[in-house]
């Protein structure tokens, strides 16, 4: 009989902008990342293969602005990243902290300091994520959180099952997760740490607007469950449905999966 079974749960409408491939899907999202500069918030900034087309195409805007405008904006620069590798500090080129300094600090010359990132080589992980919340908390927060999507739906390192809730932790990687990430590491998963410290849903959901980047078709179906299924543990990024200012910008692979 209708009406029997569950009741339908409807997502509420994601802003969601489609841009042809990568690229163009950088170009959109480095637009945007320049808004939020000249807003003056604190980013909230992302590592990942997805963001290298988008920190070039951030470098190449920046360098086209008025210098005086150009340096305004780099000296006031104050963001913070999502996470990072226990073991690894900045002196290893397989750290976070080194992929940030390879992609912005230095095509940039941002001054020391101003790329914010968990220490991941601090003797406690668990005090060092209380550190840097607190750090975030008396820097006033996120403006902009920029974000990358998990094959596994983890959104930072919030490996599944995640709730809406979590804080900044350190906290032990997925499997799915390092193999994912392996190619970092040579190619083998066990090279991968087994433990991350990372900003947690709560610190990512307070943030003022959120933008998830998504390209290529291997992310298609994750997609569609972050965004058209109801939020769960199993897909942490879905919680991402629940902020009122959610922006997704996606190729047309990763959106194939979309109705
Ligand atoms: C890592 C990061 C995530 C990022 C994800 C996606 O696991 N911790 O923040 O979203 O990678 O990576 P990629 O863009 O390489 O697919």
């Amino acid at each position: 009989m209708a009406g029997d079974g569950p009741p339908v749960v409807r997502t509420q409408l994601i802003n969601l902008t489609l841009a042809a491939d990568a690229g163009a899907v950088a170009e959109l999202v480095a637009h945007r990342l320049l808004e939020a500069l000249r807003s003056r918030g604190n980013l909230g900034l992302a590592t990942g293969r997805t963001m290298l087309p988008v920190y070039s195409a951030l470098v190449r805007l920046l360098r086209q602005l008025p210098p005086q405008e150009r340096q305004t904006l780099l000296a006031d620069w104050c963001s913070f990243n999502l996470d990072e590798y226990v073991g690894l500090g900045a002196e290893d080129s397989r750290s976070f902290a080194a992929f940030m300094q390879v992609q912005l600090g230095a095509p940039l010359q941002l001054p020391g300091g101003a790329l914010r990132i968990p220490d991941g080589r601090a003797r406690d992980p668990q005090m060092e994520a209380l550190r840097y919340r607190a750090d975030l908390e008396s820097a006033g927060g996120l403006g902009l959180q920029l974000l990358g999507l998990g094959s596994n739906g983890h959104v930072g390192f919030n490996e599944p099952p995640c709730g809406p809730e979590m804080p900044c932790r350190a906290l032990t990687l997925s499997r799915a997760t390092r193999e994912q990430n392996a190619d970092a590491f040579g190619g083998n998963p066990d090279d991968v740490p087994d433990q991350a410290i990372t900003l947690g849903t709560a610190e990512i959901l307070a943030a003022d607007s959120l933008l998830l980047v998504v390209t290529g078709a291997a992310k298609a179906e994750i997609l569609r469950r972050t965004l058209q299924e109801p939020p769960c543990d199993a897909v942490p990024a879905s919680w991402l449905q629940r902020h009122p200012r959610l922006e997704v910008v996606a190729d047309r692979e990763a959106a194939a999966a979309l109705s």
